[in-house]
């Protein structure tokens, strides 16, 4: 008897229509699995023989087998599991009645029958929709993520027996309920602006940021409140759009870092290692083309503290995902290009010892020792953050100060009301914020007066800019000018947009 049904394998991003086709034959028993599977893949056989066996019913003592159609398409991981368990009770006839076209099965099996929730779903039936299939069989463990989609039915199991009853219509499951998508508010964050005290140039700084999509360095000494700010810089974004919170959530689900909640709905704030290589920051693995850290922090914040301390290598390797926002990572069976549209948070000491440039403590280090810490940041890296700003010690009595400071629900009023600018400036274009801004869109939207001309002039051969520096910060004064709501950039804003530029030629 041969039987037909229907899973999905993961590519990247994008899941690719998989026919799990069962044949069984009177001869000695043997399971044979083709199709390029990988190791996880062959050993679906004891796990598929087990669920069977525990959950009453037969694993045929025959030639079975089992072939995974294209064959040229890499089949990864445990998620086949079920469409082959499937796939042998209808070939053995014990799925009598049972319709199975257009289901897709997806799920792993575990010896005992249940079943558990896999890497990449929302993906995978993102994909399979696009590809016209609108009925899914999944674990239970996924049912979280699935109910996001809209206009599928869902059927989510715990058991294979569960699976089998539905199918022979003993006791049919209900299709899962589209779930509603919230969105985020500052109050969702564990940190806000109105707990950091004083640090108004910073604060002023990372408005302008976000406003405008822009990268940051935050330069000062240990425990000034880099990395407090940092954190807040979600807070001050404004919400995810469902579509946004699809983008993040199908990586994270690839990644199989999902939470509880199936849907990420926070910005993410992905803060790695100094130690982290070029493989965990931008994507790779042996096995599975997984995202790295750049892709994880899509739609959010990449915070990379004491960025010195990060290799050289590592380093370098962002400078093309923040010219493009997405990466291509490619090896041996193919390339994969994941989403990689992330704002650059650095922090760093202005010294090895932290202290260059403070008002009241003494620089321990050699001109040699700075230049050194310095120059592990290259000029190229550099260019591509439009904004340096020092962050100063906080003074104690602004520590102890009842003042009130403004809180992230505030500040990310106003930088929803500067994004609203852009986006209607912009339209439905690629461009979705001051910083996407190619030549076109520059041309267009960013002229400049004599006197503003003039000063960039200045600024440029003062602070030996380059050519794409002095491009950043006129973008920067668009983001200036747009939050005041200025039709054109003013010398102001240009000023104050050089004045982010000082450490261009630090070392
Ligand atoms: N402006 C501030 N307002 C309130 N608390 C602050 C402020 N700055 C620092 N702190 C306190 O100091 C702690 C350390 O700050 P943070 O970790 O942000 O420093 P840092 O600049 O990142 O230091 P390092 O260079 O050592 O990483 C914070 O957890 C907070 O308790
Ligand atoms: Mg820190």
């Amino acid at each position: 008897m041969l039987s037909k049904v229907i899973s999905f394998a993961l590519a990247g991003l994008d899941g690719i229509p998989v026919e799990v086709e069962t044949d069984i034959n009177n001869g000695l028993p043997a399971y044979e699995l083709v199709g390029l599977p990988d190791a996880a893949v062959k050993e679906s056989r004891e796990r598929v023989r087990s669920a069977l066996k525990n959950s009453g019913r037969k694993f045929p003592a025959q030639k079975i087998t089992v072939n995974l159609a294209p064959a040229d398409v890499k089949k990864e991981g445990s998620c086949f599991d079920l469409a082959i368990a499937v796939g042998i009770l209808k070939a053995t006839e014990q799925l009598t009645g049972a319709d199975l076209a257009g289901i897709v099965f997806l799920g792993e099996l575990a010896l005992d029958g249940s079943l558990r929730p896999v890497t990449g779903i929302l993906p995978l039936l993102i994909s399979a929709k696009a590809k016209g299939y609108t009925s899914f069989m999944i674990p239970s463990g996924n049912a979280k993520e699935a109910a996001y989609i809209a206009g599928v039915q869902v059927y989510a199991a715990h058991t294979l027996t569960e699976v089998v009853d539905h199918l022979s219509k003993l006791a049919p499951l209900p299709a899962l309920e589209t779930a509603k998508y919230a969105g985020a508010s500052p109050q969702d964050y564990n940190c806000d602006l109105a707990y950091v005290k004083g640090q108004a140039t910073a604060k002023r700084a990372l408005e302008i940021a976000v406003s405008g999509g822009h990268n940051i360095l935050l330069v000062g000494p240990p425990g000034a409140g880099k990395t407090m700010l940092a954190r807040c810089i979600p807070t001050i974004m404004p919400s995810m759009t469902f579509e946004e919170a699809l983008e993040v959530t199908k990586i994270h689900s690839v990644a199989g870092i999902l939470s509880e909640e199936g849907i990420v709905s926070l910005r993410p704030f992905r803060t790695p290692h100094h130690t982290a290589t070029t493989v965990s920051l931008c994507g790779g693995g042996n096995r599975t083309i997984k995202p790295g850290e750049i892709s994880l922090a899509h739609n959010g914040v990449l915070f990379l503290d004491e960025m010195p301390e990060y290799s050289r290598s590592a380093l370098e390797s962002l400078r093309q995902p923040l010219e493009d926002g997405v990466i291509t990572v490619t090896r041996s069976g193919g390339a994969v290009t994941f989403p990689a549209n992330f704002m650059l948070c650095a922090s760093m000491n202005p010294c090895p010892c932290g202290n260059y440039g403070s008002a009241d403590k003494i620089c321990t280090c050699t001109p040699a020792a700075i230049h050194k810490y310095r120059s592990r940041i290259s000029g190229p890296l550099l260019d591509r953050i439009d904004i340096q700003v020092e962050v100063d010690s906080v003074k104690y009595d602004d520590l102890v100060s009842d003042a009130k400071e403004e809180s992230s629900a505030a500040v990310k009023e106003r930088v929803e009301r500067t994004r609203g600018i852009q986006r209607a400036r912009f339209k439905e274009g690629k461009v979705r914020v001051n910083a996407d801004m190619g030549e076109r869109e520059m041309h267009e939207f960013c002229a400049l007066s004599r006197e503003c001309e003039e000063i960039l002039r200045l600024s440029f051969d003062r602070l030996k800019l380059s050519a794409r520096a002095r491009a950043r910060i006129i973008k920067v004064a668009r983001t200036i000018a747009d939050m005041e709501g200025a039709e054109q950039i003013a010398p102001a804003h240009i000023l104050e947009a050089v004045s982010y530029r000082t450490y261009d030629n630090f070392n």
